[in-house]
């Protein structure tokens, strides 16, 4: 009696084991096709945002992100725009004013808005969250940009 019982709970934990780890296999599959995916879609964002930030940007904040010392902020390794998602893509919708602070620089000039759709937004975002060595959050969606006001 105690012998069966011993081997049931083998088997028990034998099975256990078996679906424990299907389980896992077809979840983390799920899981890499998912970030797959996104993925694909994040590249394609942002390469259609280096477009736009190549006519609309780039004379202000220069190829390489780094802005003018005191006068253009930079965008790449930005505090400010790691901080502040919501007030950067506002900034592009609306314009920009008034007394920012980007990494540790005051800046209290204007930066109008530029007539960008919340499509080409999005995908400026894309691109500038990963470019230049930034790696700022997840994807900016058009979504999200249509949603502030
Ligand atoms: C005419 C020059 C000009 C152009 C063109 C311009 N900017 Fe700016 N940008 C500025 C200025 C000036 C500020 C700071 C505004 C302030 O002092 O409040 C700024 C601030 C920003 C900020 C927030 C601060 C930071 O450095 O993180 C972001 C993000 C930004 N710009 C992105 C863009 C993007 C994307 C484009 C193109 C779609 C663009 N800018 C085009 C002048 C410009």
């Amino acid at each position: 009696m105690k012998l069966l019982s011993f081997v049931f709970l083998i088997i028990g934990i034998f099975l256990m084991m078996f679906f424990n780890s299907s389980y896992d296999t077809q979840y983390t599959s799920y899981k890499t096709l998912k970030s797959q995916s996104q993925s694909k879609e994040l590249k394609e964002s942002i390469k259609r945002g280096n477009t736009v930030y190549s006519d609309f940007c780039v004379s202000c904040h220069l190829p390489n992100g780094n802005g003018v010392n005191k006068i253009y902020p930079p965008l790449a390794n930005s505090d400010y725009l790691e901080a502040n998602r919501y007030a950067s893509i506002k900034g592009l919708k609306f314009g920009l004013k008034g007394k920012i602070k980007v990494n540790g620089v005051e800046y209290n000039k204007y930066m109008p808005p530029m007539g960008l759709s919340a499509e080409e937004i999005a995908d400026v975002m894309n691109y500038m969250n990963h470019s230049w060595g930034n790696t700022f959050g997840k994807i900016v969606t058009v979504v999200e940009v249509s949603a502030i006001k």
